[in-house]
């Protein structure tokens, strides 16, 4: 049978559908102007070009966006300064920094300074550790984006074996929680894994993030898997991610393309989060 074909572009416009919903709830009801900050320090255009996307998906649904962007020199103190006082401002909900950032800024600091209520990237150590125990409230974006195209897909993870290729603060190891959060059995490889293949042949879902073009062929993957396919590469050739999409026709029961897969999902999903922060706040009016 040919490998389905997952349509993200489509899911996220489910998700953007079902947040605006909920979005003009706030507004009518609580007379909330949802708000995010985004805070860009330097250039870097695939970054630059994500964000340019996520502030058209929040414009949107809605979502006003205030756009911080500081030039590459700045310090680590006038960022620190900046984040805690929009952790003050009531009007600002939800607070985005865009990574990669500059290497004399300290991403760490930052991810700690955010206020874990307005933390839309679910990067904060109490989110991340709330999400290790089992409470997940607001969690990183890419993980949600995978876990919500599964439910979509009405793939239930119970008893599943998962194999992550992966193994970032961002990505994989949020991602490999959120599994053993569902019941599945889960492995995680990384650059040091002697070989992948064992791995990615025993795997029911497989989710590859590795950012090389095709690395994922016929003889990795085990018959009628789930394939979620999160990496993304820049080719001479456009947008590739990590799965040799010809080679696992057929074999594969369904695979997510790239583009047009994961990325529209993730957009969708840092909404989820806006959402969570917003039924938060209401709640404790
Ligand atoms: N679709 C989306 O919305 C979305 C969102 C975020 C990221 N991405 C894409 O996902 C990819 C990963 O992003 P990231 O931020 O997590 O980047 P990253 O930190 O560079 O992660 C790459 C991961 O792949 C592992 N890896 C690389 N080559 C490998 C190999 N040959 N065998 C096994 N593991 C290998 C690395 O292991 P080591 O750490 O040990 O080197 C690392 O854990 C990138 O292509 C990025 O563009 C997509």
């Amino acid at each position: 049978m040919p490998t389905l074909i997952i349509n993200g572009k489509e899911i996220a416009h489910s998700i953007k559908k079902q947040m605006t919903t909920r979005i003009n709830y706030f507004k009518t009801n609580h007379h909330i102007n949802p708000n995010v900050a985004t805070i860009k320090i330097g250039q870097d255009p695939s970054s630059d070009l994500y964000l340019k996307l996520r502030n058209k998906a929040c414009k949107e649904v809605g979502i006003t966006t205030t756009e911080i962007d500081f030039e590459a020199s700045i310090s680590q103190e006038e960022v620190v300064q900046t984040l805690i006082d929009l952790n003050h401002n009531n009007a600002i909900h939800g607070i985005l920094i865009q990574y990669p950032v500059p290497q004399h800024i300290h991403q760490f600091q930052l991810m700690n300074t955010i206020s874990p209520q307005k933390d839309i990237e679910g990067l904060h150590p109490h989110n991340l550790g709330q999400t290790l125990l089992g409470n997940e409230y607001l969690v990183p974006c890419t993980p949600l984006a995978v876990i919500k195209i599964l439910e979509h897909e009405a793939i239930d993870l119970t008893g599943k074996n998962v194999t992550i290729i992966n193994h970032s603060n961002v990505v994989g190891k949020p991602l490999a929680v959120m599994c053993l959060n569902r019941n599945a059995t889960v492995n995680v490889c990384n650059i040091f894994t002697k070989d992948i293949t064992p791995f990615t042949k025993k795997a029911d879902v497989l989710i590859p993030a590795t950012g090389i073009p095709g690395l994922i062929t016929k003889n990795h993957i085990k018959k009628n898997s789930i394939i979620i396919d999160v990496g993304i590469a820049a080719t001479k050739d456009g947008i590739k991610g990590d799965v040799n999409r010809t080679s696992v026709d057929n074999i594969a029961a369904k695979l997510t393309p790239v583009p047009g897969g994961v990325g529209p999902v993730t957009i969708a999903s840092s909404i989820i989060n806006m959402v969570q922060i917003l039924e938060h706040n209401t709640k404790n009016q």
